[in-house]
């Protein structure tokens, strides 16, 4: 229990921030080989962003990391357990914002936050609700407590995602295009929540983005995936000195990062 007078309900010394191993990573759909021996390790408290054009492999590797795939060969370590082990998703606290916020239409916001730690019984109503107020104001959302999810704009949706990730305290927090599909000024405003949540909470960040903003603002470091292949993994300066004429591209403003092979911009 911390006491600061500010209290956070969140016990983030009870659950610290957790590393990720792939080692040697494979996996193949039928004859389609999606992710080609990746190895590759996440610090606890690390913000590692994953970027990569459009079918390059990156929800499919997010999705191993939370146990939703098994690896063909090779394995995932989450905190020292094999992901694909389902006992990991119940002794490590992992949530994924996903990008389109799966958030439950007939229930209001406060009802999303609260509903999984009513599920799991983790406190009567009042632990519950100022677990939820908490979280709720981090993210600027104080006011939309009684609204359902149709009402709010695609950012505030965004950040209702986020902040029904952190009413789980998560060890892990894994994240698939936080900011796509948001105008530049909310984009960043994400961008910046997922960079103090390092800072607050201490959660490991796994980032999956197209959005070169953000991982060169937050990321520690950048993991660039191509094809199933990991061609690089950097920091963002050290990305920027990077001669390989793909991570140059990739750099590149006039380069559309959505598309399955990078291609130029109209201009
Ligand atoms: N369950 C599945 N069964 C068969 N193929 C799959 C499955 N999931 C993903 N794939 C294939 O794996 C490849 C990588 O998909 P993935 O969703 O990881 O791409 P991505 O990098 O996240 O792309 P985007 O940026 O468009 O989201 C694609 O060729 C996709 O068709
Ligand atoms: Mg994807």
């Amino acid at each position: 229990m911390t006491s600061s007078s500010t209290r956070n309900p969140f016990t983030a010394e009870e659950s610290p921030a957790v590393g990720v191993t792939l080692e040697n990573l494979s996996k193949q759909f039928g004859k389609n080989i999606v992710l080609k021996d990746i190895s590759l390790q996440i610090e606890p408290g690390e913000i590692f962003v994953l970027m990569g054009p459009s079918g390059s492999g990156k929800s499919v590797l997010l999705k191993h990391i939370v146990g939703l795939e098994a690896p063909t060969s090779g394995r995932v370590i989450v905190d020292s357990q094999d992901a694909a082990d389902p006992e990991t998703r119940e002794e490590v606290k992992m949530a994924l914002v996903f990008q389109a916020g799966a958030l439950f239409n007939s229930l209001s916001v406060y009802d999303n936050l609260a509903l999984y730690l009513r599920e799991h019984r983790l406190g009567n109503e009042a632990a519950i609700r100022e677990k939820v107020m908490h979280a709720l104001q981090i993210l600027s959302l104080e006011s939309t407590g009684g609204k359902f999810p149709s009402e709010l704009s695609g950012g505030m949706r965004k950040r209702v995602a986020i902040a029904r990730a952190l009413v789980m305290e998560p060890q892990l927090m894994l994240y698939d295009e936080p900011t796509s599909e948001l105008d530049p000024v909310m984009a960043a405003t994400i961008s910046e929540i997922i960079a103090s949540l390092k800072h607050e909470y201490h959660v490991t960040s796994i980032v999956v983005s197209h959005d070169r903003d953000l991982a060169l603002n937050i990321a520690d470091r950048i993991g660039l995936l191509m094809d199933g292949e990991l061609i690089t993994v950097a920091s963002p300066a050290e990305l920027k000195t990077n001669t390989d004429p793909r991570v140059i591209d990739f750099l590149n403003p006039k380069i559309d990062l959505h598309q399955p092979r990078f291609k130029k911009l109209e201009t």
